[in-house]
């Protein structure tokens, strides 16, 4: 598996796909739902398996000077815990620093607190009930400590 930037429609249609199939669908969210305003300016990236099937997605925004902000975080549902999203979170987390950003922050869903603690994300607080029904946690990583 490899960890690549979407490039063409194609690449972008499989990715909105599974972004959809794993965050949207299963809560009867429209496929409307599946992008936000800053889709254009956040920097994307996707795991393809041996065959070349989207495994995984991720994208990450920059929020100002010192901070990036994981959104999108899908892996394909008969492929999580094999290490596609840990794969994910190194990509962003090295292309974060080499941007000289401080942190990463996010928006956890309830579920998946214990991967982001497991990599080293605190939890902040308690934030959104998206729907009314997935808790959602203000996660953050730190990465550069100030002088
Ligand atoms: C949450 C998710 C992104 C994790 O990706 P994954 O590929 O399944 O996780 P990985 O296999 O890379 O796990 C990495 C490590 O975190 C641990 N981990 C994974 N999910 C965990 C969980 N829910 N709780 C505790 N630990 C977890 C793994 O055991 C592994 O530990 P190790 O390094 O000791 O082996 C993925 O399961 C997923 O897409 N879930 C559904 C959608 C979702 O909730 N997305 C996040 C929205 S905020």
């Amino acid at each position: 598996m490899r960890v690549v930037v979407p490039q063409t429609e194609d690449d972008f249609r499989t990715y909105f796909e599974l972004r959809y199939e794993i965050l949207r669908r299963p809560w009867g969210q429209p496929f409307s739902s599946v992008k936000d305003d800053l889709e254009d300016t956040a920097m994307h990236a996707m795991i393809l398996d041996e065959k070349g099937i989207v495994a995984g997605v991720c994208r990450m925004q920059f929020n100002n000077k010192d901070e990036a902000q994981l959104r999108f975080m899908a892996i394909r549902a008969d492929l999580q815990g094999k290490g596609h999203g840990k794969l994910l979170l190194t990509y962003f987390e090295e292309l974060a620093s080499r941007h000289n950003k401080k942190r990463i922050v996010l928006q956890a869903r309830e579920a998946a607190v214990g991967f982001y603690r497991r990599n080293g994300y605190m939890l902040k607080e308690q934030t959104q009930l998206l729907w009314g029904v997935i808790q959602h946690y203000r996660m953050e990583k730190v990465l550069l400590r100030d002088e």
